[in-house]
């Protein structure tokens, strides 16, 4: 064990033999390291430490799986995030339960901007001694935008004022109405998502407001509405444009002075509940078409929370789509894949994703069903390819000798790693593929 400065107060316990500019990175985000190797005799907590352990993949070594052991053994409470690579030992016992347990993955070169994130999210979540604030739970998202989406959820939430939700399809609008209930003072009572759209127009209003028994033909029973059964709680109208316009009417007035009637009465009933509403299509424009009432529309748009779309999220999308295969991989008790290519994340990067972060579980969902190895490629999520970028002559370098390796892996995957086969496509001697492999450290016995 070697130690990067007295009395560190949090640190990560890197298991396995991290490089230079890996251990300054870190150092530099407030995260010095504590290398655990073969030859450490114990990981050196001490009371009070906030320790992330880190369980370097990338080679297949006894001794630092042994040390790894002893931690999960004496610090059961301590976090792991694991390094991975296509070589991943994923068989071996200790590495499978790491896998399994971790909280992050990540591939090399470790992308450290997205390792900061996750050390940052991993402070703010609590899940550390020392931790900050919670954060708004099921919100995934470490962007600008998204920061400031939670900021302004935040200063809405406890308003007892309309909130009108806007923004593009999959882009999170019911989980927002949720988040704004949950923080408000009406957390306690009922949350009611009702989708105007998906009502049958005549069943709108009794729906909504309920009715009396005989109010109309099939009405057996007295029937109490979504807004009453909401007392004292929250309402969610989504596609408030659907809503027909005598419904527009009754809402108007509950909004104005607090009161409705069940169809089939005239008796006013009051009730205490706010109201949120969502919609995907232009307001304003149904507004103009004289589809939507102009004085609803300004009650309602009092607090205006638009969602932005995934593509203006930035790195956002990655840390989603591991959110995503981390709940499926919980869900359905897998061990593979882990994590994402470095490819599939260009491309991830690169989509426009009109079905926003809907869309994005989609595919991830999809990719961890259909994905061979430990990393989804983005073939597996049905992306089109993108470029490797070569802008730094630096850079060029190792993008040739990733690029090499991407093209053997994937013709090896394509000819189920028919050696003859694969040489043959490539145009290559089989002793080469041999070569290639070994040079790359692709273990064929593994990846097979
Ligand atoms: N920031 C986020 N973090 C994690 N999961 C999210 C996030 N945003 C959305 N989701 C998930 O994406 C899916 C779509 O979200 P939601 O239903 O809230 O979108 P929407 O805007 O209401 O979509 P629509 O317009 O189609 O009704 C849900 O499964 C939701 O849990
Ligand atoms: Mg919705």
């Amino acid at each position: 064990m070697h130690t990067s400065g007295a009395a560190t107060r949090r640190c990560v316990v890197w298991f396995g033999q991290p490089d230079r500019a890996e251990q300054d990175a870190l150092a530099l985000a407030g995260w010095p390291v504590r290398v655990a190797d073969a030859g450490s005799d114990g990981v050196g907590i001490r009371n009070g430490d906030i320790v992330v352990a880190l369980a370097d993949l990338r080679v297949d070594d006894r001794g630092v799986h042994e040390a790894m052991e002893r931690m999960v053994a004496e610090h059961p409470g301590v976090p792991w995030i694991a390094l991975v690579s296509p070589e991943t030992p994923a068989r071996e016992p200790t590495v499978k339960r790491v896998l399994r347990d971790c909280i992050d993955f990540f591939t090399s070169p470790i992308d450290t901007e997205r390792l900061q994130q996750a050390l940052a999210r991993l402070s703010g979540s609590g899940r550390l001694r020392g931790g900050g604030p919670a954060d708004i739970a099921g919100m995934v998202g470490e962007s600008r935008v998204m920061h400031q989406l939670r900021a302004t959820i935040r200063k809405y939430a406890p308003v007892d004022l309309p909130v009108l939700i806007t923004g593009e399809t999959g882009t999170g609008k019911e989980v927002a109405a949720s988040a704004l209930h949950r923080l408000s003072a009406r957390a306690e009572r009922p949350f009611v998502p009702i989708n105007c759209g998906a009502l049958p127009p005549n069943l709108v209003q009794s729906e909504l407001f309920g009715h009396e028994r005989g109010a109309f033909t099939g009405a057996n029973a007295r029937r109490v509405g979504h807004i009453e059964s909401a007392s004292g709680g929250t309402v969610f109208l989504d596609e408030i444009g659907d809503l027909p316009l005598d419904a527009q009417t009754s809402l108007l007035r509950f909004l104005q002075e607090g009161t409705f009637e069940r169809l089939g009465s005239s008796q006013p009933i009051r009730a205490d509940v706010r109201v949120l509403a969502a919609t995907h299509v232009d307001l304003e424009k149904a507004v103009a078409e004289g589809r939507f009432r102009e004085d609803l529309y300004y009650r309602l748009n009092v607090l205006r929370l638009p969602m932005p779309p995934l593509r203006e999220r930035g790195g956002d999308v990655e840390l989603l789509a591991q959110f995503f295969l981390e709940q499926f991989r919980q869900q359905h008790r897998t061990g593979q894949p882990v994590s994402f290519s470095a490819s599939a994340r260009r491309a991830m990067r690169a989509f426009a994703w009109p079905g926003n972060v809907r869309e994005l579980l989609n595919r991830v969902q999809r990719a961890a069903v259909v994905a061979e190895g430990p990393l989804i490629d983005t073939a597996d999520l049905d992306l089109p390819a993108q470029p490797a970028e070569r802008s730094v002559a630096a850079g060029l370098g190792e993008a040739r000798i990733l690029a090499e390796r991407d093209a053997i892996l994937a013709c090896l995957r394509e000819t189920r790693f028919n050696i003859s086969e694969c040489a043959r496509r490539l145009r290559i001697s089989r002793v080469t593929v041999y070569r290639l492999c070994k040079k790359h450290r692709l273990a064929l016995d593994e990846l097979r």
